[in-house]
């Protein structure tokens, strides 16, 4: 059992962060939060019994406890083409940078290469929780969950279908029947990982069914697809209306289907499970589609600016009743960090509010809550993480400010130290305020899914 002591930072709701500056969360064996105390309760001698023994980890210095990130939606192999797209749009992007590089995940090895590296970093950057597109290689993809289950980072990890002529010859399905065998092959050993947690829906690692995205995939491959989720229940990903060249293109592919969203719907596609990455020029008709069936949206902004896709209107989207998360999508995306994504969507958001007028603005609370509860919502953990709830799971991060990291110059021994008082004034809403417009991953100093630490750098202890 262990106690957390002091600072801590959740939503309450979109628009309502709690900070308490005094606190005490205790978390039992199993990892999950067992009591809160806030303010005057928080005292030794007020500890509830049983808890007499417990470790205690305080934050160190100026900080505080803030759950773990979201990400809802990225492709683990893309890692080592982050910040490559040029001046790309998404299309050209696929055929140039992206399709040559995953293919390249053929090789097993390689494969290990970049995931171990990429998990290790979206790990450090405070990501509790993960939505994965690997590629179209069963051994690459398994090894990626694998991976995750030993780090013991929350994920969804999906193999990649692809089967139509869009994609060339060297990196595509051989057919429906290979993508749809490889997918279930993938589902089953994902599910091995955790034969008696999956069966309860408590695993950390899940299979997630992936058609990269309707361009990509015949309908027969999209409907045996929509089948294999009715059969097994696992949880659906792939992209939607991201271009505006990508959306004429699927008019010309599905001439029979009345709008984007309906060709995922004619398949099955569009479920309480399925999360749709990017959603940047949906019709009204769309929107009220994913709607009624309960579909997930992951809000991409980096990604959307760097291949000049559009400013996705996420306060339409909020308002349509449509659950939301935030996505780096890397490589579209040039950050593997969900805090750097929270920038982005308040940057994205005042585009929209130079035309759009400033109610499109997104706060500081309301980008944080899409990082947390709204990514949680997506994947449909709302009621075990997101926040700081007695009854949910410890996945949390310490965040630590002002750590002041040493320089050295030719001929000095050790490193100098700057002057730490130049900050540490500012009230707890300033803090996490310029926490999020200036931190990044050297403030999260430790990282915890379920309890377990899962990353620690030498400041945490320092
Ligand atoms: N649409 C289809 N594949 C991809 C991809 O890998 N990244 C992005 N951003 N969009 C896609
Ligand atoms: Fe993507």
């Amino acid at each position: 059992k262990t106690i957390y002591t002091g600072p801590f930072v959740h939503s309450r709701s979109l628009k309502e962060l709690e900070i308490v500056e005094k606190g005490a969360i205790g978390v039992d064996e199993a990892g999950v939060i067992r009591f809160i105390e806030r303010g005057d309760e928080v005292g030794e001698e007020k500890r509830p019994e049983g808890w007499e023994d417990a470790e205690t980890v305080a934050v160190k210095g100026e900080g505080f406890f803030f759950p773990g990130f979201v990400d809802t939606h990225t492709h683990a192999p893309q890692h080592p083409n982050t910040g490559l797209f040029g001046k790309t749009t998404l299309l050209d992007w696929l055929q140039t940078y992206t399709f040559p590089l995953e293919s390249s995940l053929s090789s097993l090895s390689r494969a290990q290469h970049i995931y171990t590296n990429f998990v290790l970093r979206t790990l450090s950057h405070g990501t509790t929780t993960c939505c994965y597109y690997g590629t179209i290689h069963v051994p690459a993809t398994n090894f990626l969950a694998k991976l995750c289950h030993e780090r013991g980072q929350r994920a969804y990890v999906g193999r990649v279908c692809m089967n139509s002529d869009l994609s060339p010859e060297y990196y595509r399905d051989a057919g429906v029947d290979q993508a749809v065998k490889d997918s279930r092959e993938s589902i089953e050993y994902i599910r091995s990982l955790d034969p008696e947690g999956s069966k309860k829906g408590e695993a950390i690692v899940n299979p997630i069914i992936t058609p990269r995205f309707a361009p990509s995939c015949t309908s027969d491959c999209m409907a045996q697809l929509g089948a294999l989720h009715r059969e097994t229940g696992a949880h659906i990903q792939t992209h939607i209306s991201e271009n505006k060249g990508e959306i004429e293109l699927v008019k010309e592919l599905f001439p029979d289907s009345t709008s984007y969203a309906n060709v995922y719907d004619q398949a099955g596609l569009l479920t309480e499970k399925t999360i749709l990455a990017h959603a940047v020029h949906l019709t009204e008709e769309e929107k009220a589609l994913i709607k009624e069936r309960g579909s997930k949206i992951s809000h991409c902004p980096a990604s959307n600016t760097a291949l000049t896709s559009g400013c996705a209107p996420v306060r339409e989207l909020l308002e349509s009743g449509i659950i939301v998360g935030l996505g780096t999508d890397i490589s579209g995306g040039f950050s593997p960090s969900i805090l750097e994504e929270c920038r982005q969507a308040i940057w994205v958001s005042r585009f929209r509010a130079m035309n759009d007028g400033d109610d499109a603005k997104l706060s500081t609370e309301e980008v944080l809550y899409l990082a947390t509860r709204g990514g949680a919502a997506v994947v449909g953990l709302e009621d075990h993480i997101g926040g700081f709830e007695v009854g949910m799971d410890w996945d949390a991060q310490m965040v630590r400010l002002g750590v002041v990291h040493g320089g050295q110059k030719e001929g000095e021994e050790k490193l100098v130290e700057g002057p730490v008082d130049v900050f540490g004034w500012e009230s707890a809403a300033e803090k996490v305020e310029k926490w999020v417009y200036s931190g990044d991953d050297r403030n999260t100093v430790a990282v915890w899914v379920k309890g377990r630490l899962v990353h620690r750098k030498d400041s945490y202890e320092a």
